[in-house]
Formats: structure tokens, C-alpha cells, sequence
């Protein structure tokens, strides 16, 4: 018989709540005949006020032996910015190679968005994980000083900008639109932007079906809203990645509908699902986050771990249960306000659904 081995970081805020949904809607979903094996690791803002510890070497190791990664969100008001966000999330995207953030974007029904009844909204963002401004590199001169210097240096590799481009290439290919847009500001970032452009032209040449674009980041974001349709597949840099899902998330139903995989293509190392969005400290603890974001980042799992006719199941329940939502903005995806049901309500009625 199959099995799955799965690791589970709940982390903090909301990601707790949300990834105990996650873990409902995987049980109930997976046949039979596959052994789902889960191992919690406590990680994050409780931790590391215990210990001092974000990311010891031993449960890095351990992480590593899992088929695949659950993740709920990162980060807490008590812990200063970046020690969890750096030191835990970007930690294992670098140790374990996620090069590949991918991030889907789908317009739902009855969902609160500012581009409800426009023309079908498909696209994916595949968002460079390893690279940019995210690789740590930069410093503080007479910090806290009036003459202090902050710099934050984006690292860009030949390498490592030709292995996400030539994913989001293969990905574009395989779509019906075959449609890729490189989305960066090489009218200003001439050393970083250049290098993508030129490896992306080269690429291309290639992939003779794929259609491409070049857009500006600043003008992508006036386009996300006036022409989404426009899209269908996006390669980007770390940091321009990020803004533009969140924007994404925000007209494509909400940051509670939003999903991403932490992709690790050559498989040397465990792939890790999670929610778009954070902890959102302002709803912890109130029932009120959407855990559909995280139940969708388990469709993509599942996916990602070939179990396609689970993730389709998943996806379909999730269309079915916001279509059954009613008026838009009546639910806790449409926004940080109470809906009429919980987090736990919104996972029990998923999991009935692709148990049904
Ligand atoms: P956030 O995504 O946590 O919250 C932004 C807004 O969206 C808040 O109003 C929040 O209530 C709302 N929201 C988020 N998820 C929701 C859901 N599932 N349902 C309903 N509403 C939802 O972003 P933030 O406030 O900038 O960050 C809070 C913390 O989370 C910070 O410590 C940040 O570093 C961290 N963070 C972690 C991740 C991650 O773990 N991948 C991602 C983003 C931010
Ligand atoms: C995300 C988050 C992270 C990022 C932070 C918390 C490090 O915003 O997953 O989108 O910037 O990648
Ligand atoms: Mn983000």
C-alpha cells in the first residue's frame, strides 16, 4: 500500500487555526490504500520565546526526510520582524531549493472582488524562491545614527534565473493559452533586469508555441486590475513576486482563497505547501480566518505528489462550497469581518465535500 509522510508546521497566528482545516480536508480526501503518516514540529513565535531556537540543524534534517511540507503561516507581534520570517520560512525555502514559488490565481464565483463579472481569470505567478533581494545580503552601517547606510543587495545568478524561466516556460507550454509574460523593471534595475530579459528571449527561442510578453512591474500591477485576463502564465523576481500575489490574491476573491507550492523540481528535496497569506494577528484566535487558502495549497500537494484525481476533488469542493456561499462578502474569505461560518465551520463542510 501507498503512504504519505507528511510534516506539518502549524506555526503561528492563524496558521495554526487554518492547517488544522488543511489536515481535515487531506484525511478525508485520501483514498483508502494511502498511509497518511503526519508528524507535527513545533516551530515558531512559542518556541523560540521558550527556547531562543527559529530552525535548529536536527529538525532541518528531519524535515528533510518528509514526502512533503503542510505549513500554516509565520510570524507574531512579539517576536521583532524578520527573526521567524527569516530565520524559519525563508530557511527552508533556501535549504530545501524551492526555486519555483508557484502561485495560482482563478477568479471564483461569489466571491468579493472588485472584477466580479469579468471574463475568466486563470493565471499563474511563478515567483522565484531562492534569489533577489530575499537572499540576505546587504548591512547596516552606524545603525540607529543619522548618518546610518542600509543596503539590501538582490542577488541574481545566470543559474538560478534560467531554471525558474525555463519551469515557467514548460509551464506556459503546457497550458492551452501558451502564454508567458516576464514581468520586472529593467528600465531602472538595468544589471538584474537585463539578465532576465536576455535569458528569457533565449529560452523562448525554444519554445516556438509560447506567446510572450514583457511587462514592467509597476505597469503589471495597473493591469492585474483593468485586464487580468491578460495573464496566463507570469515568471518574476522573489520580492516583484510577492507584492504582485498578494495583489492577485486581493482581486481574484481575497488573501483567504489564496494558494502556493514551494516547488523543488529535481525532487532532491521535500516541496512545501502554504497559504499565500500570514498570521494575521488582528483575527487569530476569533474563528473568523478562511482556511480555504490553506485546503487549496493541499490540493496542489497532492498534485505535486501525483495524486491528481484528490487534487481535482479538492478544487471542485472548494468551487462548490463558494458557489453555496451566497452574496459575496457574506463569508470570512471575502475579508478580515465576521462571516456567518467559522474557520472550523468552513473545513468540516470542505472535508464532507470530498469525503461526499
Ligand atoms: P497577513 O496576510 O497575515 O494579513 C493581512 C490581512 O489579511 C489582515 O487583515 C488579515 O486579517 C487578512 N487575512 C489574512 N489571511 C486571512 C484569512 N485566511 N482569512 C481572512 N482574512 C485573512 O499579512 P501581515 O499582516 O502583513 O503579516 C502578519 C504576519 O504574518 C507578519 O509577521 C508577517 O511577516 C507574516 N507573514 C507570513 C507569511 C507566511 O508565513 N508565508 C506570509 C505573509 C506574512
Ligand atoms: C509570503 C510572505 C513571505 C515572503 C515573508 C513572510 C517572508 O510574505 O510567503 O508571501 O515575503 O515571501
Ligand atoms: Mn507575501
Amino acid at each position: 500500500s501507498r503512504s504519505l509522510n507528511l510534516a506539518v508546521i502549524p506555526g503561528d497566528g492563524i496558521g495554526r487555526e487554518v492547517v488544522a482545516q488543511g489536515l481535515k480536508v487531506l484525511s478525508a480526501v485520501l483514498p483508502q490504500d494511502v498511509k497518511l503518516e503526519t508528524r507535527e514540529y513545533d516551530l515558531g513565535a512559542k518556541r523560540w520565546h521558550r527556547t531562543g531556537e527559529t530552525l535548529p540543524e536536527a529538525e532541518l534534517d528531519s524535515l528533510r526526510r518528509h514526502d512533503a511540507i503542510l505549513l500554516g503561516a509565520i510570524g507574531d507581534p512579539s517576536v521583532p520582524a524578520g527573526v521567524l520570517e527569516r530565520g524559519l520560512l525563508l530557511k527552508l525555502r533556501f535549504a530545501f531549493d524551492h526555486y519555483v514559488n508557484l502561485r495560482p490565481s482563478k477568479l471564483f464565483p461569489n466571491t468579493a472582488t472588485p472584477l466580479a463579472g469579468r471574463p475568466e481569470i486563470d493565471f499563474v505567478v511563478v515567483r522565484e524562491g531562492t534569489e533577489g533581494p530575499y537572499t540576505g545580503n546587504g548591512g547596516s552601517l552606524r545603525t540607529g545614527t543619522p548618518a546610518e547606510v542600509a543596503t539590501e543587495v538582490s542577488v541574481n545568478t545566470a543559474y538560478g534565473v534560467e531554471r525558474v524561466v525555463r519551469d515557467a516556460f514548460a509551464r506556459a507550454d503546457a497550458r492551452p493559452r501558451k502564454k508567458l509574460t516576464l514581468v520586472h523593471k529593467n528600465n531602472v534595475l538595468v544589471h538584474a533586469g537585463h539578465m532576465w530579459k536576455r535569458i528569457f528571449d533565449r529560452v523562448a527561442e525554444e519554445y516556438p508555441a509560447v506567446t510572450t510578453d514583457y511587462l514592467h512591474v509597476d505597469a503589471a500591477t495597473i493591469f492585474f486590475v483593468t485586464q487580468p485576463e491578460r495573464f496566463d502564465v507570469i515568471v518574476t523576481d522573489n520580492l516583484f513576486g510577492d507584492i504582485l500575489t498578494d495583489l492577485a490574491a486581493a482581486v481574484t476573491g481575497g488573501i483567504g482563497l489564496a494558494a502556493s507550492g514551494n516547488i523543488n523540481p529535481t525532487g532532491e528535496f521535500p516541496s512545501m505547501f502554504e497559504p499565500v497569506h500570514g498570521s494575521a494577528p488582528d483575527i487569530a484566535g476569533t474563528g473568523k480566518a478562511d482556511p480555504t487558502a490553506t485546503v487549496l495549497s493541499v490540493a496542489l500537494l497532492l498534485r505535486h505528489l501525483g495524486h491528481e484525481a484528490e487534487a481535482v476533488r479538492v478544487e471542485e469542493a472548494v468551487a462548490a462550497d463558494l458557489a453555496d456561499r451566497g452574496e459575496p462578502g457574506s463569508d470570512a474569505g471575502a475579508s478580515a469581518a465576521a462571516g456567518p461560518r467559522t474557520t472550523d465551520g468552513i473545513g468540516d463542510a470542505l472535508a464532507a465535500r470530498v469525503a461526499g
